[in-house]
């Protein structure tokens, strides 16, 4: 890629770049997106991202159960304040579109209700343990890109997002099979089955075999009708979210399901 960019193969046209506001910025949006698009040395952001739909913060290497005692739970009449900022970063060209990341249905149908620039994407938790089909059609019902995040399972997350329950999704059997029969890594047939649904998956990588393998799963052969139905029996529900958000929590909360509005 450094090479193409290089050689002028490849131009910022060509490319979508996208960064996300955190927690403590929600009251500075546009000073927290500048500096953004500073240090990503752009002149402009394809999509700036609300990264989590409470202002709730968390110090680095904290444990899983640590509170911020000013965290506060989701309300529309706050999260409306970030939003106008967001908007207003579109009507100053700073960037192309705006987004949202960890809403649910509930929040994202406050939202639509009064926002005047609506979401380009909803990028949330999704792999085949945790598929989140309710979610993921309404985004696609209302013309929102459902982008999934942990799309293999996140198999390297931090200590801090493992609980002893969770399930691993390259394990999954079925899953196991299909990469068999196609020869390719369980992590593949993932980002395989999450393109094919009509999802974008953001797999992360630091091996160059697996970023290309990545790449080649969505342009190769594809699943067969009755492998998609089978993965569709890998969903576990609830039990199946990895990122459940503790650090997140308020005081009163009764639980990190209260995040996800379950
Ligand atoms: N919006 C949010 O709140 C949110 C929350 C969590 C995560 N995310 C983002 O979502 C992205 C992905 O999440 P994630 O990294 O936690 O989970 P993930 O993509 O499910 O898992 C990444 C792990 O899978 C391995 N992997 C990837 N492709 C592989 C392949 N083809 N074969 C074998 N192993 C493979 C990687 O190892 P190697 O490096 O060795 O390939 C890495 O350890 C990240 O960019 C993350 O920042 C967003």
């Amino acid at each position: 890629m450094k090479k193409c960019i290089e050689a002028g193969t490849v131009t910022r046209k060509d490319l979508i770049v996208i960064s996300k506001l955190a927690n403590q910025h929600h009251g500075c949006v546009e000073k927290a997106c500048r500096k953004s698009i500073k240090d990503l040395k752009c002149d402009y952001l394809d999509i700036y991202m609300i990264h989590w739909p409470v202002p709730n913060t968390h110090p680095p290497g904290c444990t899983v159960d640590s509170l911020d005692p000013t965290a506060i739970p989701f309300s529309i009449d706050v999260y409306i304040k970030v939003w106008r900022q967001m908007e207003d970063l579109v009507k100053k060209g700073l960037v192309k579109h705006i987004a949202v990341s960890n809403m649910t249905v509930k929040k994202m149908k406050a939202l639509l209700k009064v926002c005047k620039i609506k979401p380009v994407a909803n990028e949330f938790e999704m792999h085949p343990c945790f598929p989140q089909e309710a979610l993921k059609n309404y985004c696609i019902k209302n013309d929102i890109v459902p982008i999934g995040y942990c799309p293999v399972g996140s198999p390297n997350r931090p200590a801090r997002d493992r609980t002893d329950e969770d399930l691993v999704d390259i394990d999954e059997p079925v899953i196991k099979r299909i990469a068999e029969r196609l020869g390719i890594h369980p992590a593949t047939v993932c980002v395989k089955w999450a393109a094919q649904r009509g999802t974008i998956p953001i797999p992360m990588s630091a091996n160059q075999r697996n970023i290309l393998a990545n790449l080649d799963s969505i342009c190769s052969e594809p699943l067969t009708a009755k492998e998609m139905k089978e993965i569709k029996g890998c969903d576990k529900g609830a039990k199946g979210r990895l990122i459940k958000g503790q650090v997140f929590m308020w005081v009163g909360s009764k639980g990190w399901p209260d995040l996800w509005d379950e």
